[in-house]
């Protein structure tokens, strides 16, 4: 079928390019990640070169698996889902365009400074402040085009999903300026507008809320699109929809504190900061709950859907994470977690089984749609990745609880005579076995997305993209 293309019909086009690189970066930031692990087993894997000590590639690690993997992936969708329930087209092609190649460039940046030892210290902030500016500019365009196609919608009422994505969009862009505001003193050097407690106050205001709302309220966008879609059911509670995204939203803003216990910011901001982290376990659980209830009556199609299993196994490593996390807000549990790698197991709790897992589904699930096919090339090949993937994620996570807990409580130890009972060096070494299964760990996740990006070029081959923008047109006069 090879319709002419007609003026209301989506574009697809950007959704396309955004799912293509979210495989990509996928790949290299993984990729990554799994060489970053093994320099802690072989540090010999440093190289004696500056540019690429684990130092300066962590950083690089993390500003390509948040920005790059996970930002692509809530573009690719967050178009896709706001073309589709407002059964309209993006108000602007060409800004949507501006908005992928400025990105990309975004990211090759890092990729270039990075190594180079550019940066302005300031955790997932790293970028100068001329990548910055660019970032911005970036930023601000895709919430137009957003935001204006929300405004030209076709349907009365604004699905959920949007909503989660629209806050994911605003506060980004909040987070991001605020947080960089600084004083350039070359092309390549800043120094932060702000001071001491104050400094590292924002700073973790915008770390815990980079994780709230980009980490977070964007892939719950995707939840309440992707998961009622694949499971043919509609969305469990539409009423609870509502309260997790107002109680949410509120919550967050206010737990960024619990990254600095037992610092020199007051005390009183510390209870705060751990009082609304706790509070915060009841929303994360009625999202997650309002996700895991839309397959009543749907369950059995786990036996047979791996799509449906990435999405539903993501839910259940959100809900994890999200006890944990107020868990280890708690000042007394914190004094024995943080510095340790429980802190990274939860990280990766978070990274891996949700933000990562639920992308992967979204995708697959989006992928053949845009592509114009019917399904993707190999069933049987996702299958394959959800269980790598699986099996990746608990032992990156559990091997990191044992690390964690080993070292917390190894550092502690004192003896009768009040010294040491462990020097460092002692709990690094019993560290080892657990930098070990976690390198393994993340080999088997980073391996499960070259099975992806095969499925994904076979699927991409057979295609025909004027199918799937005529059947866009279709959908577009369809109901949804
Ligand atoms: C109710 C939800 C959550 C709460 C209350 C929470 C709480 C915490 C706490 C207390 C820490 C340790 C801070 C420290 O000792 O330095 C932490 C670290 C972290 N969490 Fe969570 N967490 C939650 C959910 C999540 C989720 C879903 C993700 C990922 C998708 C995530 C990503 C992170 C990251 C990246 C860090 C490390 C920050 C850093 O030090 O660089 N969290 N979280
Ligand atoms: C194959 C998969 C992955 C591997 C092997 C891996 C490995 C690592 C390693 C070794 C570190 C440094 C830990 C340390 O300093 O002790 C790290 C940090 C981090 N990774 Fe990953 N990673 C993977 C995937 C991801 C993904 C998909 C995300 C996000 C979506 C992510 C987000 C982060 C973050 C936020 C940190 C910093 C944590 C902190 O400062 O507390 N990682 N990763």
């Amino acid at each position: 079928m090879s319709t002419a293309i007609s003026p209301t019909a989506y574009n697809y086009k950007v959704v396309r390019q955004f799912a293509i690189m979210t495989v990509v970066w996928g790949i290299l930031g993984m990729g990554l990640g799994v060489f970053i692990a093994s320099q802690l087993v072989w540090p010999e894997l440093n190289f004696g070169l500056p540019w690429t000590t684990f130092g300066r590639l962590r950083p690089l690690h993390t500003n390509l698996v948040i920005f790059a993997f996970g930002g692509c992936a809530l573009f690719a969708t967050s178009y896709y889902v706001v073309q589709r329930t407002c059964q309209t087209r993006l108000i602007s092609d060409s800004m949507a365009a501006f908005h992928f190649w400025g990105w990309q460039a975004v990211i090759v940046g890092a990729i270039v400074t990075l190594p180079l030892g550019y940066t302005t210290t300031k955790e997932y902030a790293e970028l100068e402040w001329p990548l910055a500016i660019l970032l911005a500019i970036v930023w601000v365009t895709y919430g137009a085009v957003f935001f204006g196609t929300l405004m030209k919608r076709k349907t009365k009422h604004i699905y959920v999903g949007n909503w989660f994505y629209g806050a994911f969009i605003i506060v980004t862009a909040m987070l991001h300026i605020v947080n960089h505001a600084s004083l350039p003193v070359s092309f390549f050097k800043s120094y932060s507008a702000y001071a001491g407690a104050t400094d590292a106050m924002i700073q973790w205001w915008y770390g815990h809320n980079a994780v709230g709302f980009f980490l977070t309220t964007g892939f719950l966008g995707m939840m309440y699109y992707f998961v009622p879609k694949q499971a043919e059911r509609p969305i469990y509670s539409y009423r609870l929809s509502i309260v997790h995204f107002w109680a949410l939203i509120t919550l967050y803003i206010w737990a960024g504190p619990h990254h600095l216990h037992y610092t020199a910011l007051p005390d009183w901001a510390q209870s705060l900061g751990m009082a609304m982290s706790i509070i915060l376990l009841a929303p994360s659980w009625g999202g997650m709950i309002n996700g895991m209830m839309t397959l009543s009556g749907a369950w059995h199609k786990l036996r047979t859907d791996p799509i449906l299993r990435f999405l539903v196994v993501s839910l259940a490593f959100y809900g994890m994470s999200t006890f944990e996390g107020p868990m280890m807000a708690i000042k007394t549990v914190n004094s024995l977690s943080h510095y340790t790698d429980w802190t990274i197991g939860h990280v990766h709790a978070g990274a891996l089984g949700w933000v990562a897992m639920i992308s992967i589904g979204a995708l697959y699930h989006m992928i053949p749609k845009i592509f114009g096919r019917p399904q993707m090339h190999s069933v049987g090949l996702i299958n394959t990745h959800f269980w790598l993937a699986t099996i990746g994620t608990v032992l990156y996570i559990a091997s990191m609880w044992v690390n964690g807990i080993t070292q917390g409580l190894m550092w502690r130890a004192i003896n009768d005579d009040g010294t040491l009972t462990y020097s460092f060096v002692e709990a690094l070494q019993a560290s080892h076995p657990g930098f070990i299964v976690r390198a393994l760990g993340g080999a088997f996740f980073a391996s499960g997305m070259l099975f992806m990006a095969y499925n994904v070029f076979r699927t991409v081959r057979a295609s025909n993209p004027e199918d799937a923008e005529a059947a866009a047109q279709i959908a577009v006069v369809g109901a949804h």
